[in-house]
């Protein structure tokens, strides 16, 4: 995916806050411990750095989301963490349910809360900070049953592995960094 890609999905799917621009995406690539983990119909930028691992964003397009896409991303880009990385996190909006119960599928648990972090047009909105350890247990679905790690059955909308386009930018986690910052400069705006 190119920035212009990332930067109209972004748009698409995040209504409510302000949109990361194509050149805002282009430096977060142009880092050396950026990766992202696509598909054909959404994306998860994350970073890696001294064994801890950060969630920069995540958008599935608004026409596919309940379909399992976000859950492979979150998958794909977690194994790929768990490589170099002990644990994860990321920050949420506190009224972002289907994000909320995405996490907490995917073993994260709030950790922490910012308030009035994010800042809207009319509003703000508290920030819940999640985290994980890694490696993580597979993803459940609600109803108890296991979701489908390496690919969809014939009847099942979820993408298949191959689908998901891992794009190793750089090595991550290297030895002897910083910690992840909570609050990094480095990205353009709070998930
Ligand atoms: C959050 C986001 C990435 C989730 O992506 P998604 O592709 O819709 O996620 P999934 O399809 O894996 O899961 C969403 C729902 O579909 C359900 N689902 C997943 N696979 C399924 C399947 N095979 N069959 C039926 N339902 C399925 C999940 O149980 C989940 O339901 P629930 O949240 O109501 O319990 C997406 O909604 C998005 O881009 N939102 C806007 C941007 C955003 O808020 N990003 C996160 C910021 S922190």
């Amino acid at each position: 995916m190119t920035p212009d890609t990332l930067a109209a999905l972004h748009r698409a799917a995040f209504t409510r806050e302000r949109p990361w621009s194509a050149q805002e995406f282009a430096d977060l690539l142009a880092n050396p411990h950026t990766q992202l983990s696509a598909s054909e119909h959404g994306f998860a930028l994350w970073r890696g750095i001294a064994g801890e691992a950060e969630l920069l964003t995540i958008a599935v397009d608004p026409a596919h989301q309940d379909r399992g896409i976000g859950t492979q991303l979150m998958n794909s880009w977690m194994s790929e963490a768990a490589g170099t990385c002990t644990s994860a996190f990321l920050d949420v909006a506190s009224d972002n349910a289907s994000a909320i119960a995405l996490y907490t599928r995917q073993g994260f648990e709030i950790i922490a809360t910012r308030t009035n972090y994010y800042h809207r047009p009319d509003s703000r909105a508290d920030a819940l900070i999640m985290r994980t350890s890694l490696p993580f247990s597979v993803s459940r679905k609600s109803s108890g049953g296991l979701r489908p790690q390496g690919g969809a059955g014939a009847d099942s909308p979820l993408p298949t592995q191959s689908a998901l386009r891992k794009v190793s930018l750089h090595h991550t986690c290297p030895n002897g960094q910083k910690a992840v910052d909570p609050t990094p400069p480095l990205r353009p705006n709070p998930l």
